[in-house]
């Protein structure tokens, strides 16, 4: 079966061969190691970008402008791996053009670009997916693994926190109107992980957002999402560049016992490799009828490839689609649910299709 008759190898094109993290050839690697995809075009409008790229993958056909490669370029998948404000108009373009597309995170901007983006995909039959890949993070596998099979009880308080104390550097991301706020860089992944441990709607959202140090750039400092789960559940997610002290990644309580991992190692090999070791462990303290056992848990390994594995069988063989396009408008639902909780000062209604 397949989409639109799609058959292997399906020919993706990646969008954005960034310096910053080289992210667009992980992409690349990815692609090239699912069998049933084939890499064969990159697009970026640096043509420097477009020389490191042909340099070491020869055989790629280069693009400087997504127009021009979607009129000339026989492709069926592209991920979109380029600054944020540009996510939903080149996803929307590409698929106009009937082609299939992976957009990086953060998705989009706002709820209402979301939507434009879900409606393309909708309108030209062609898959929007998220690219949330970091659900495959080994750290977070063994911790959704050990909450979802009950080890502390029925989990009702989260806290995930990231960040330091530093000037964020000067590029797209920390101008807000390019890059959304201090919220969309490392949030995403960590907004996105809190939904897929609680699978519940979420009552309302509480923002505390903070503008006190690095006043020559116009993103926020600190960024804090308090999410309130239908079941009763709290989820404290923040990130900062003025937290002079830090705190472990991860706190999880449940009505049987806690969670505490310091998050190092929970992704080691992330942007290099294809699949990552388990790097470390979490502590699991469990409450029951003789006491109090505390345990190192030990990570899983990264499966990162999973994802593209999942796209080609949604792709070739009608399997579920690994990150949709309404999962990633929740997480920036509740981006902007947060940052209009912190004008307004009240909880507020994270918006559902
Ligand atoms: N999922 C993850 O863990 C992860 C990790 C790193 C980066 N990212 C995401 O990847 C995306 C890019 O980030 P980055 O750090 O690589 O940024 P970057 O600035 O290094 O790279 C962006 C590239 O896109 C190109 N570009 C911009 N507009 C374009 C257009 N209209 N057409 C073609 N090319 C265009 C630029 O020339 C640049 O080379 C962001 O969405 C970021 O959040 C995700």
């Amino acid at each position: 079966m397949g989409r639109k008759g799609l058959k292997a190898p399906v020919r993706c094109a990646v969008v954005g061969y960034g310096a910053a993290h080289i992210f667009g050839r992980a992409h690349g690697r990815w692609i090239d190691a699912t069998p049933d995809l084939e890499w064969a075009a990159v697009c970026d409008r640096d043509p420097e970008r477009l020389d490191a790229a042909k340099e070491e993958f020869p055989q790629l056909e280069t693009y400087e402008s997504v127009t021009d490669m979607l009129s000339r370029a026989d492709i069926d998948l592209i991920s979109i791996v380029t600054p944020h404000f540009t996510h939903a108009p080149i996803s929307i373009e590409c698929m106009k053009a009937g082609r299939h597309v992976i957009c990086d995170k953060a998705m989009c901007l706002s709820v209402a670009e979301a939507d434009a983006m879900i409606d393309a995909a909708e309108k030209n039959d062609v898959m929007l997916a998220i690219f949330h890949a970091r659900r495959h993070d080994g750290n977070f596998r063994a911790i959704k693994e050990a909450v979802h099979s009950g080890q502390i009880g029925d989990v009702f308080h989260i806290e995930l926190t990231a960040g330091g104390y530093g000037r964020p550097r000067d590029w797209w991301y920390s101008k807000k109107a390019l890059g959304g706020g201090a919220f969309y860089y490392w949030g995403p992944h960590a907004i996105d992980w809190v939904l897929d441990l609680v699978r519940e709607r979420i009552k309302g959202v509480t923002g505390f957002y903070h503008k006190r140090v690095w006043h020559d750039i116009d993103q926020e400092d600190q960024v804090r999402a308090i999410m309130l789960f239908e079941n009763g559940c709290v989820a404290d997610v923040s990130h900062s560049h003025i937290a002079a002290i830090g705190k472990p990644l991860w706190r999880i309580l449940g009505t049987k016992g806690a969670i505490l991992d310091t998050g190092s190692g929970g992704n080691k090999g992330y942007q290099e490799q294809i699949a990552g070791p388990s790097g470390g462990s979490f502590q699991m303290v469990q409450i029951g009828d003789d006491g109090r056992k505390s345990v190192d848990v030990p990570y899983k390994e990264s499966d990162w490839l999973t994802y593209y594995m999942e796209i080609a069988d949604h792709l070739l063989r009608d399997g579920p689609v690994p990150v949709t396009g309404e999962d990633g408008r929740r997480t920036i639902a509740v981006f902007e649910a947060a940052e209009k909780s912190s004008k307004t000062g009240k909880t507020e209604a994270v918006a559902y299709e």
